[in-house]
């Protein structure tokens, strides 16, 4: 046995995942299920290290050295159970199986506790990055138990990512922690995507500009604060042409935006939690509308438009707006994010530390920004930070564009534009920032129907109004 780590599950993330590995010198075992991926995979790329093919179980867990360390990469849910019960027969105590798919979390917890009884470590990996991420340096979250870390740990960090030398890898905390924080990290993806599509709407409406041009000016953007992965690729793809009609190619992309879940479990479990991501939550709401078809043949069948041209006098103004709101929202979608790892980490007990997830998503994973940096030296600053916009770095920036925010909001309403994530954001900002709610009505609707009790500002205690017979109130 002289594999260092072992990959199983060849498809594109697992075989770019296993190249990273022997590219940083590691001797890798390789399996699939059909050997013909493991074949192609020594064949096409045996030059980038030292592999080690087996074609059954039995011989890719013999040919690792103990104790093992094998990742899988196979599609979450049944199939990762499938191939852990493969694996299970031929491991021993001490061996750290890792799963690298985008696992649920509480799948990653209840295969965590299966293999503990068995002496077994379980460790739930967040990978994100794409394929060329798993190649060339992705953002690492392991959960699982710190001390597999020990050994792990230290491989993972070296095929991560780096930002001025410091690995896109650390230890998350213990079980499904790890699976979790990737979970979150694609929310955010999804609001950061939801609204940089916004700000394109925006400008295609106000400026009456082609795709091409909006890529122009998100390339600008990408120049400063918005720095980020998403930005440069948007500005990319804004700017592709269809080869087969000559059209901008954003125009011939049916518009009904698909998913396949780490975002509506960012939502499910932020209701449980009772943590506002209303980014989040619109983003993936906007996804469901835009597929949402014979609802949308209905309304554009029946329901009016009032909306005349937009007429943008101040061009680079309302540029400079957008931006400004962009910016202002995608701080709030963070916040919020934060928020409910905050949350999370507290129900569970996994001590997550904020700041260092912002550290390792700073490179290799898709919500890659300058801004991160930012986000990193909040929590530096305090570590138990209640609201990231409130940090104040980010309570200066937001407070300064809040005016253009505005604008664009009610610009947007005013034609018609939909804006769910850039207005909900606005909302949630006046929201968290206000004096008083109008909770206090809710409350008092909840005592009249219901006899649900309220709480007072004037004195401590829980009582209820007598609504149906002398509105007399009393301790409840
Ligand atoms: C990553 C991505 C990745 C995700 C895809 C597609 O971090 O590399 O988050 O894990 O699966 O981006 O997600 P949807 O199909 O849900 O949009």
């Amino acid at each position: 046995a002289r594999a260092q780590i072992g990959v199983t599950g060849l498809a594109v993330m697992g075989r770019n995942l296993a190249r990273n590995f022997a590219r940083h010198g590691y001797t890798v075992a390789v399996h699939n299920r059909s050997y013909a991926k493991t074949e192609s995979l020594v064949a096409d790329h045996g030059t980038d290290g030292d592999f080690v093919p087996s074609e059954s179980t039995a011989d890719f867990v013999a040919s690792i050295a103990r104790p093992r360390k094998i990742v899988i990469m196979v599609k979450a849910g049944g199939p990762t159970d499938a191939v852990i019960d493969e694996l299970i027969p031929h491991l021993e105590e001490g061996d750290v199986v890792i799963d690298g798919g985008n696992a649920h979390f509480p799948d990653t917890i209840r295969r965590e506790r299966k293999l503990a009884d068995l002496g077994l470590h379980f460790v739930g990996m967040g990978v994100s990055g794409g394929e060329e991420g798993a190649l060339n340096g992705p953002s690492i979250m392991p959960g699982g138990p710190k001390e597999s870390y020990a050994t792990l740990g230290p491989i993972l960090e070296d095929i991560s990512a780096k930002v001025d030398g410091v690995p896109c890898c650390t230890w998350v905390g213990p079980d499904g922690a790890g699976h979790f924080v990737k979970m979150v990290h694609n929310g955010i993806e999804y609001a950061d995507m939801q609204l940089i599509a916004e700000a394109y709407d925006l400008l295609r409406h106000g400026l009456d500009a082609d795709a091409a041009e909006i890529g122009k000016i998100f390339e600008e953007w990408n120049a400063g604060d918005l720095e980020s992965f998403l930005i440069e690729i948007t500005a990319d793809v804004l700017q592709h042409v269809d080869a087969e009609t000559g059209k901008a190619f954003v125009d011939v992309v049916l518009d009904q935006a698909e998913q396949k879940g780490t975002g509506r479990w960012t939502v499910q479990n932020a209701l449980d939690l009772g943590v506002p991501i209303t980014g989040i939550a619109e983003a993936t709401f906007a996804r469901a509308l835009s597929g949402s078809v014979p609802q949308r043949e209905a309304g554009r069948a029946a329901l009016a438009s009032d909306a005349g041209t937009w007429d943008v006098t101040d061009r680079d103004a309302f540029v400079e707006d957008v931006r400004l709101a962009l910016y202002a929202s995608k701080v709030v979608a963070y916040s919020q994010g934060f928020d409910q790892i905050a949350a999370a980490s507290a129900e569970s007990g996994w001590g997550i530390d904020r700041g260092a997830m912002a550290r390792i998503w700073r490179g290799g994973c898709i919500i890659r920004a300058k801004f991160l940096n930012r986000i990193t030296e909040a929590y530096e600053r305090d570590a138990d930070l209640p609201l990231l916009i409130a940090d104040p770095y980010f309570a200066d920036i937001v407070g300064k564009g809040l005016q253009a925010w505005r604008r664009v909001v009610s610009q947007a309403a005013l034609n018609g534009v939909p804006t769910p994530a850039f207005s909900s954001s606005l909302a949630y900002y006046d929201g968290v920032r206000a004096e008083r709610l109008p909770a206090a009505l809710i409350q008092a609707q909840r005592d009249f129907f219901g006899a649900h009790t309220y709480r007072r500002v004037d004195k401590d205690g829980t009582f209820h109004t007598e609504w149906s017979g002398d509105r007399t109130e009393h301790d409840a």
